[in-house]
């Protein structure tokens, strides 16, 4: 559906889930993918380069950084797809720790701004690139427990009107996607985590558009917004939810 013919992309969480479903679409277009996990759990698709690393640590996003100039010799998308929060046994949001912050914080908002600040500069100097990033549509009803990921997602999606301010100029493009319920390994194991906790989201069991998302429903405004078909969109937030959590 989209050229991304001569197009080098780089898709955090690319093995799994939603990022996987970028990858396929991503390549599907035409574009040279290097997907990104922390482990070998899961293989990305077939046609993908494939590096790992752990993004919460600068190392690890440096790492990352030299890996995409060695292997695609720069970029022109970049998808950060990684994210979630880890089990938080206490339940409430003064029972998170310091380390709890830290690490969904590490995950779902600084490896974006740490990848972005060694990768868009090249961007930047060519006058040509498009980043998303993947927020989540949840973000608004309280989820006490889950306050870290809610503000560490809250926090990318203002990152993102920031940086696509800056970068507008040179013609590099950011955007925020944020999935509602989603079928995915990670999403299932986050919901489980969620049954029977304080959950004030006052969401429905099924999505108004009666069913759940699959990760290329998510994938298709993903890659939409990275193409060259929404060249004149920046600084936007889409809600791929089934309608779940409207934005006032
Ligand atoms: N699924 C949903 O219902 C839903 C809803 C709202 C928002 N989201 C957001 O959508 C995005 C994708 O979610 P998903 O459900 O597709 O996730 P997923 O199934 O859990 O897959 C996560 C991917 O990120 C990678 N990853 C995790 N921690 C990493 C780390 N420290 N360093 C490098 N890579 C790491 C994983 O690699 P390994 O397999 O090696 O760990 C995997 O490739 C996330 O940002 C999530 O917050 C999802």
């Amino acid at each position: 559906m989209y050229d991304f013919t001569g197009r080098r992309a780089l898709v955090t969480g690319g093995s799994r889930g939603i990022g996987a479903a970028v990858v396929r679409q991503l390549l599907d277009g035409g574009a040279d993918v290097l997907a990104v996990a922390r482990t070998t759990a899961y293989a990305p698709p077939q046609g993908a380069r494939f590096a790992t690393t752990d993004l919460r640590t600068t190392e690890g996003v440096r790492a990352l950084a030299d890996t995409a100039d060695r292997e695609l010799g720069g970029v022109d998308v970049i998808v950060h797809a990684a994210g979630g929060a880890q089990a938080n046994e206490s339940g409430s949001t003064l029972g998170l720790t310091d380390g709890d912050w830290q690490d969904v914080l590490d995950l779902n908002l600084l490896a974006a701004v740490r990848l972005d600040a060694l990768l868009a500069p090249g961007m930047r100097d060519r006058g040509v690139g498009a980043i998303v990033h993947v927020s989540t549509a949840a973000l608004v009803p309280p989820v006490p427990p889950f306050a870290h990921y809610q503000a560490a997602k809250a926090g990318l999606e203002s990152y993102s009107r920031s940086l696509a301010a800056e970068l507008a100029p040179a013609g590099v493009r950011v955007n925020a996607v944020g999935p509602g319920r989603t079928a995915t390994p990670g999403g299932e194991a986050t919901r489980q985590r969620w049954a029977g906790t304080a959950d004030a989201t006052g969401s429905a069991d099924v999505p108004p558009l009666g069913r759940d998302g699959l990760p290329d429903d998510v994938a298709g405004a993903v890659v939409y917004l990275a193409s060259d078909l929404a060249s004149w969109i920046t600084g936007a937030y889409l809600s791929v939810d089934g309608g779940e959590y409207p934005r006032g």
